[in-house]
């Protein structure tokens, strides 16, 4: 996997804004895959201020969920549905139409699951997923022990997860819901390229286990290693604690300018 440091969360946004424009210059009606989270704002931003300018088109591009809540009334400001349609279908002008997502309100949930997994390859899969990473190394809501093959399925959260996300719910971790819906590792590793964007401190370890520690159900992300075209772009403080660091910088500073993310 290609690993970036870049100076901040900002730097981090406009590279990967930049890589998502390339490809849609290539394939205008490119399957984007989003992330939710603090993380990825930063990139949505830069990739709207590029359709505001006129450096690209997003007239044709199309979007799709990595995740889902499960049980939460449909229109809940933070379900994913909710959250991406005001950070990223909003923003770039996309019509709701463009977008694919799991429905995590109904009763049935497995033929949700199966539903979104025929939906993705209906839509002739994900050309670029952005990712975001849990404390704990999880992607999408793969939380440690998924399975490395694993499909579009129902899972519960860590502790950990919901409490680090009951700052969306107001703080208030009971408000968290247990169940989800997730793109499988699998699933997530048949998009044709991953983008994985860390910022801060507090995802230094999970990073170093990613990408410098084995393959392992236990870190999900480190399932990106199997993937042909993985590259995690990260901030200073999330690249602390990467032995191979200065490996990673020298390799960024030798790159030939032609060659895109
Ligand atoms: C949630 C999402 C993940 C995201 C993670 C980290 O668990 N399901 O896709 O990567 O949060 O979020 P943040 O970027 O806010 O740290």
């Amino acid at each position: 996997m290609e690993v970036v440091i870049v100076p901040d969360a900002a730097a981090g946004g406009e590279l990967i804004a930049e890589a998502v424009a390339a490809l849609l210059r290539r394939t205008p009606d490119a399957l984007l895959g989003v992330a939710t989270g603090s993380t990825p704002l930063p990139v949505y931003q830069a990739l709207a201020a590029k359709v505001r300018s006129g450096a690209v088109d997003v007239s044709r591009a199309r979007v799709c969920q990595l995740d889902e809540y499960v049980g939460l009334p449909a229109g809940h400001p933070e379900s994913y549905r909710s959250v991406v349609l005001r950070e990223v279908v909003a923003p770039l002008g996309l019509s709701p139409d463009a977008f694919l997502g799991p429905d995590g309100t109904g009763e049935d949930v497995l033929a949700a699951c199966e539903a979104y997994e025929a939906a993705l390859a209906a839509a002739g899969g994900v050309d670029l997923q952005l990712l975001g990473i849990g404390t704990d190394g999880h992607i999408g809501f793969n939380e440690p022990c998924s399975s490395l093959a694993s499909r579009t399925r129902i899972k519960t959260l860590t502790e950990q997860t919901r409490v680090d996300n009951a700052r969306f719910f107001g703080g208030d971790i009971e408000a968290v819901p247990h169940h989800v819906i997730t793109q499988g590792i699998g699933t997530i590793l048949d998009a044709r390229h991953l983008v994985l964007l860390a910022t801060g401190e507090g995802k230094a370890e999970a990073v170093a286990r990613t990408v410098e520690g084995p393959v392992a159900a236990i870190v999900p992300a480190s399932a990106l290693q199997l993937h042909p075209h993985a590259t995690v772009v990260v901030d200073e403080a999330a690249a602390s604690g990467l032995e191979l660091a200065p490996y990673f910088r020298a390799t960024r500073a030798a790159k030939p300018s032609w060659q895109g993310l």
